[in-house]
């Protein structure tokens, strides 16, 4: 594991908040470089008493102009495999591991393209993550692209490798105010990994990456029952 990064959203989390109150904090987070030149934070979203939470890298150019998660392109990806999947994103809630959108600006373009948060970013930003999920206590957890699987596993795990297996959740050391709550009602926690729903937009053979991910996905919504 890296070492942690100097500067963190850590000292921005408040001790005692509930989502919506880490969702207001969250605003104001300078815990890395990246709020400079995003628009907003976009944090987590969806049911407070949900049983799975959906884990993306960080928001794109949508989700940075609107403030939620997953609601652009691979979001519409994400809703259909749902879907196909047996998963109601309602009863779901819908996170990244990094909250503010990273991308750069290729010279006279005017579009914003996506860049991959490196492992400083994704440390500064996990206190969020590790809150949301100390107050959500989620059996399942689905982790989708590299970048969320990272930020769960560590830097050598392989979504290739490892996808569509339900594994064991890691503890990030979650701090101990919100943790454990509810933990005599809930089973053990899950993580499922697989593709980021984007990896459907680049691929070549779109049917059959998508049929992967949906597969990946009903390995995740068998834990649930
Ligand atoms: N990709 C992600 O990983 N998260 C989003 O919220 C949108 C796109
Ligand atoms: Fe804070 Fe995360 Fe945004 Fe960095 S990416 S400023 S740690 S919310």
């Amino acid at each position: 594991m890296a070492r942690i990064p100097a500067r963190t959203a850590a000292e921005f989390v408040p001790e005692d908040a509930d989502l919506a109150g880490l969702k207001d904090a969250a605003r104001s987070c300078e815990g890395c470089d990246l709020y400079l030149s995003a628009t907003q934070t976009v944090f987590g979203d969806g049911d407070p008493d949900a049983r799975v939470v959906l884990l993306g890298e960080q928001p794109g150019d949508q989700e940075d102009r609107r403030g939620q998660p997953f609601v652009g392109p691979a979001g519409r990806v994400l809703d259909q495999a749902l879907v196909d999947a047996g998963i109601d994103r309602s009863r779901a809630y819908v996170t990244n591991a990094v909250k503010h959108f990273k991308f750069t600006r290729p010279e006279r373009g005017k579009r914003r393209l996506h860049k991959t948060p490196n492992r400083a970013e994704i440390l500064a930003c996990r206190p969020w993550l590790e809150a949301e999920l100390a107050l959500l206590e989620p059996e399942l957890l689905i982790c989708l692209g590299a970048t969320a699987a990272k930020a769960i596993f560590g830097p050598a795990f392989k979504v290739t490798e490892q996808r569509g297996i339900p594994l064991p959740r890691p503890n990030l050391g979650e701090r101990s105010e919100h943790a454990g709550k509810r933990s005599e009602h809930r089973p053990a926690p899950v993580v499922v990994a697989t593709i980021h729903p984007s990896a459907v937009l680049r691929a070549e053979n779109q049917d059959e990456v998508y049929a992967g991910l949906v597969a990946d996905l009903r390995v995740a919504a068998d834990v649930l029952t």
